[in-house]
């Protein structure tokens, strides 16, 4: 008989109990997959008695998750309780001391601390997965590390917070304002406990800085992230983005330019025709680009109990395999530090501001645009409202200095109410 490999899982939440019922409900499978049995011996959460909708009184129970990492019974310590220190840091470094390989869904400890920990475990011989901390169930960090193991990856790119795509999709089939559906997921439980790391794009952010190491080959820079949330886009926004072919998506993108890294997790415009466009409700979307492969479009639950296991569990078969990856696709010691890009590299912006109905005051923007080097491709006015009518302008390329430039000398011009509203728009 084949010796198991022991799980010691701590957290035993949303993302815990899918992993207990799989491992409860594929013992056959889980063993024939991975050419061994897999069992869970030991668990840990916050409070040892409460209904979680599994039975875990068969698994032994520490309070503290850095006992229950260091368990002489216990291979492979499987961190889902979330945050990025506390105890899932201090557990996940007890447990890689102790000689334990890791499994963690954990974006926010590996965007910070990643590189610390990636060398640790590989300083112990041991080795951190963390499929589930990216997109929920689509299988991207595998995607990168093997499947496009042969390709330079030219960027990545993605909706990757299901909240913030649920909120932007929903504002638009329903008519809303932001305000109203932020109540509506909260009441939904779709915000995270802090809701900012979804609205302000941090969550996403982290998932971006994860995928870019491994891309790139640098060493986790979250700091090097533009971030940029969803807060401010306007149930106007969206309508007038429709009208001119576009959906606003709260889009990461990264990419190695002749400036350096660039890694942004802001409001972009898409077209509409485009997958992304076209990508409703909390659903994920990662695009990958490789000089050999082309471009790769993977879709599905970003997050969720079982989409989530999900891929917490192929992180655990693959090392029941003796499969045994980088943590960041290659050794950690050897990723460099990235040179951040200043500003982002040049593109088309969605311009809208409330501009004075009457003679003159047009070619006055167009002036302001014109002295910036910005070049009009389309125009759209709004109404004959008084005293101002919306007005729409999409740019050719143009960078965001001079976009800014253009914004702050527009409200000099006297027929601009207020300031212009500015979103990139993205080539997908
Ligand atoms: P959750 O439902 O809030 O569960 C957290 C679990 O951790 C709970 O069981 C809690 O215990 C336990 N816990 C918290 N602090 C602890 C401590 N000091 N000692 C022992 N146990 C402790 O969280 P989740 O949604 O499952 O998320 C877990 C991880 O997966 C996070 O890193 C999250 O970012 C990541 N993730 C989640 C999703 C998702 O869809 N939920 C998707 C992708 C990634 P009690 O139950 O006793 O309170
Ligand atoms: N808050 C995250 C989201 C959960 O909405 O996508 C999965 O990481």
């Amino acid at each position: 008989m084949t010796t198991p490999l022991r799980l010691g899982i701590a957290g035993l939440g949303t993302v815990g109990v899918g992993v207990v019922k799989i491992v409860q409900q594929h013992a056959d499978l889980l063993s024939r997959r991975s050419g061994r049995p897999v069992a869970i011996t030991a668990v840990s959460a916050r409070t040892r008695h409460k209904d979680r909708g599994v039975d875990v009184e068969a698994y032994a129970w520490e309070d503290d998750p850095v006992a229950l990492a260091t368990r002489e019974d216990v291979d492979v310590f499987v961190e889902l309780m979330g945050g990025s220190d506390g105890p899932a840091k201090a557990a996940t470094e007890a447990a890689i001391a102790a000689g334990k390989d890791v499994v963690t869904a954990n974006k926010a400890m590996l965007a910070i601390h990643g590189q610390e920990l990636a060398e640790a475990a590989e300083a112990a011989g041991r080795v951190i997965r963390f499929e589930a901390a990216v997109a929920g169930g689509i299988p991207v960090v595998k995607a990168l590390t093997e499947g496009l193991a042969g390709n330079e990856i030219t960027r990545v790119m993605g909706v990757m917070n299901g909240t913030c795509n649920y909120i932007l999709t929903r504002m638009q089939s329903a008519g809303l304002p932001y305000d109203e559906v932020f109540e509506e997921a909260s009441k939904l439980g779709y915000l995270e406990a802090d809701p900012e790391l979804d609205v302000g794009g941090i969550d996403a952010g982290h998932k971006l800085a994860l995928l870019a190491s491994i891309a790139f080959g640098t060493r986790v820079d979250f700091g090097g992230v533009e971030l940029e949330g969803i807060g401010e886009i306007t149930i106007e926004d969206i309508h007038r983005a429709a009208d001119m072919g576009f959906r606003i998506k709260l889009l990461g993108v990264a990419q190695m330019t002749g400036r350096g890294l660039e890694q942004r997790m802001t409001p972009c415009l898409v077209p509409a025709s485009s997958p992304l466009g076209q990508l409703e409700g909390g659903t994920n979307m990662v695009v990958l680009e490789g000089d050999s492969v082309g471009q790769i479009v993977l879709r599905g639950a970003g997050a969720g109990e079982g989409p989530t296991a999900s891929a917490v569990m192929a992180d655990v078969i693959d090392i029941a395999r003796g499969i045994r990856v980088a943590t960041f696709g290659q050794p950690a010691a050897g990723l460099e530090q990235a040179r951040r890009a200043r500003v982002a590299a040049a593109a088309p912006y969605y311009l809208r501001m409330q501009l004075q109905d009457k003679p003159g005051a047009l070619a006055k923007v167009a002036a302001v645009l014109g002295d910036a080097g910005i070049s009009i491709d389309r125009m759209r006015q709004y109404g004959h409202a008084e005293p101002t009518a919306p007005v729409l302008i999409v740019t050719h390329k143009t960078t965001r200095d001079a976009l800014e430039l253009a914004r702050s000398a527009l409200a000099g011009t006297g027929v601009v109410e207020g300031s212009p509203v500015a979103i990139r728009i993205e080539k997908v």
